[in-house]
């Protein structure tokens, strides 16, 4: 191998052209197994974005993130919004935390991502998932517009991603929404009521003060939209999160952005693989199917992915485990590589 110029430790993958180079030093000749082509092709064949026909595809409810600068009331407006929900009717009891929730309004139904808005944008964003069709930009009123509302509203823009301004904490004597539209429009935003054409709602997370106002806004943007998926395909989506369970073994969240995932479906996400042993919505609820816009809890994998991985059905158990070992392979190549890098920085900072 060194002769061919070719440095490779004893574990490292080398490409076929070189392995059979190798082997025919050494009078041997190395033949490709007509299975492993055939496997390759169905790889790649995987691996290639299914285009939707428009006439496949139906109306998707809108999924949502909530952003802001720290203690502008992220977490309470989620529950705020969690709790119309409740009022509405539909929930009740203790909802199991998933990493999502739904709620319905005026009987549509909007999928909220409890990872917090940034997160979701850029650990997300740089593995080329985006899974957010709407974002929330919390402020609060008492406070006003802060590096962190800034970081977020830069987020949305180059994900291209319409805001709807949340003014929070309204309740508060020191509140000033005023203050906060004169600061959003330094930033380039101008609010509906001062003539511009982004839409801010005043809220309060804590005394639940027009709430289901800015549910109103959301749909409305969303209708704008028209999101739209094709629930008959193999499912297709987004991990948000996972964890390694004592008792359950690797735990995903995922979000179904098309096709519809069952129980019993085989799976490829990232570098783990699986069938889908069961499925949890956010009230805690088994369900055996998600379609298009659906958060919902797996268990199954092999193994934990990581939060923006992109998930994918596949046609059978033994593709997902193939696609999953093929990307643990080029994961330890990748992570040999890079210690391979250091030790020649170390070699350098010596010298
Ligand atoms: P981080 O997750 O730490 O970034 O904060 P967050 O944005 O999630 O804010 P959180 O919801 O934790 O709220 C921060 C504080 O503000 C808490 O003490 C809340 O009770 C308070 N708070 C949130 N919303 C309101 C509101 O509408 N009115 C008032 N008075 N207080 C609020
Ligand atoms: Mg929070």
């Amino acid at each position: 191998l060194m002769k061919m110029g070719t440095m490779a430790t004893i574990n490292q993958e080398i490409s076929f052209d070189i392995a059979a180079l190798v082997c025919s030093e050494f009078g041997f000749t190395l033949m490709r197994s007509d299975n492993s082509e055939i496997e390759e092709l169905e790889i790649e064949a995987l691996m290639e974005i299914e285009e939707d026909d428009e006439k496949d595809l139906v109306p998707r409810p809108p999924v949502v993130t909530v952003m802001g600068h720290v203690d502008h009331g992220k977490t309470s407006l989620l529950d705020a919004i969690r709790d119309t929900d409740v009022i509405s009717g539909e929930a009740g009891g203790i909802t199991q935390h998933i990493g999502a929730s739904e709620v319905k309004i005026n009987g549509q139904k909007i999928v909220f991502l409890d990872t917090p808005g940034h997160e979701a944008f850029t650990s997300m964003r740089a593995r080329g998932a985006q899974v957010t069709d709407i974002a929330i930009l919390v402020v609060a009123a008492d406070d006003g517009i802060m590096p962190q509302t800034i970081e977020a509203i830069n987020h949305a823009k180059a994900a291209d991603v319409p805001l709807i301004i949340a003014i929070n904490k309204i309740d508060k004597p020191g509140a000033n929404p005023d203050r906060v539209k004169q600061e959003l429009s330094e930033q380039g935003l101008l609010v509906e009521d001062w003539g511009g054409d982004v839409i801010s709602v005043e809220v309060s997370a804590k005394k639940r003060i027009n709430i289901e106002n800015l549910l109103e806004m959301v749909l409305l943007v969303a209708e704008i939209q028209e999101l739209k998926a094709n629930p008959n395909k193999r499912a297709v989506g987004t991990v948000i999160e996972a964890e390694l369970d004592k008792n359950r073994g690797p735990v995903a969240t995922v979000l179904v952005q098309g096709g519809t995932l069952s129980v019993g479906d085989p799976i490829v996400a990232g570098v783990a693989s699986g069938k889908v042993r069961a499925m949890i919505n956010y009230k805690g609820k088994r369900i055996k199917q998600a379609g298009p816009s659906t958060a919902v809890e797996i268990l199954g994998l092999s193994e934990v992915p990581a939060g923006g991985d992109q998930f994918a059905e596949t046609p059978n158990d033994k593709t997902a485990r193939l696609i999953a070992e093929k990307r643990q392979a080029m994961q330890r190549e990748e992570m040999l590589k890079a210690s391979s890098k250091i030790s020649l920085d170390d070699l350098f900072a010596q010298m």
